[in-house]
């Protein structure tokens, strides 16, 4: 059995500011890599849930959305528990509907809440955000918004040990499962009604680095899913830089310390990946 891990809180204020109760639980956030936020009064949650539950009805036309390359369309994979919908932000207005695609917009803006609060404390100035992130702060990157599932009709695990690799991903799931790496040993996240799971990738890991404060890109998995609890509903948003783009390391003083195209930085984390095979 696994320890459940409490988690730091915050909420975003009407000045779209990300707000901790303390100082410290806004430092563990970021030590950890990993925080509830409370769901955003204007976030319409439940119209999302249902589009997703809708997904699982083998008659649903969104079954039949093609899939663009490896991560993107209708997936069921073969080894693991999980089939998903995944569209990248260009792609919601084509095949979401409209409040869908609106819906992902509004992630949109808590994953903009998210990365400026976390450069904010990285002292960076503010005037190289837009740069250091490859576009992600003020409006461009890219972002994912998927519909997920996990079908206790496979036996793997549901999600193998993995950092993300973006720089924030946000998570609405339902039911238990998600588990976090501290120390080497895995914690369960609970399910906290009303709230989203939101934690930072390694991209924002990196251009945080040599900054006054860096963020982890915590380990995390999901476990199998137990036939008592038959399917696990999830939406994640993931907010990326564009894989054809470039991230910048600067200090707090704004002096440029390092950088990597995106490609090459995702192609390491690939190959350490391997780790935990
Ligand atoms: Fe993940």
């Amino acid at each position: 059995m696994n320890p459940d891990m409490s988690l730091p809180t915050a909420s975003i204020d009407e000045a779209q500011r990300l707000i901790f109760k303390t100082s410290q639980d806004q430092d563990l956030a970021w030590e950890l890599g990993v925080f509830y936020l409370k769901v955003p009064d204007w976030l319409d949650l439940e119209e999302a849930r249902h589009f997703g539950r809708d997904i699982l009805d083998s008659e649903s036309p969104y079954r039949n959305i093609p899939q663009y390359g490896e991560l993107e369309g209708f997936i069921a994979l073969e080894n693991n528990q999980q089939t998903k919908l995944a569209l990248r932000r260009h792609r919601w207005d084509d095949h979401y509907p409209a409040e869908i695609a609106q819906f992902g917009r509004q992630l949109d803006d808590i994953g903009r809440v998210v990365i400026r609060e976390v450069f904010r404390k990285s002292g960076i100035p503010e005037y190289l955000w837009t740069d250091a992130s490859g576009g992600y702060s003020s409006g461009q990157g890219t972002a994912f918004l998927n519909f997920v599932h996990y079908d206790t009709s496979q036996s793997d695990l549901g999600l193998r040990p993995h950092t993300d690799y973006g720089f924030v991903t946000i998570l609405d799931a339902t039911s238990p499962g998600l588990q976090i790496e501290l120390c080497g040993q895995f914690h369960n996240v609970p399910v906290l009604d009303a709230h989203l799971v939101i934690n930072f990738g390694e991209a924002l890991n990196f251009i945080t680095q040599h900054s006054n404060r860096s963020v982890t890109a915590i380990v995390h998995r999901v476990t199998s899913q137990a036939a008592s609890n038959p399917v696990r509903h999830g939406i994640v948003y993931f907010a990326n830089p564009d894989l054809n783009g470039a991230l910048k390391q600067f200090n707090a003083q704004g002096r440029e310390v390092g950088s990597s195209s995106v490609a090459d930085l995702f192609a390491k984390l690939e190959k350490n990946l391997t780790t935990y095979g």
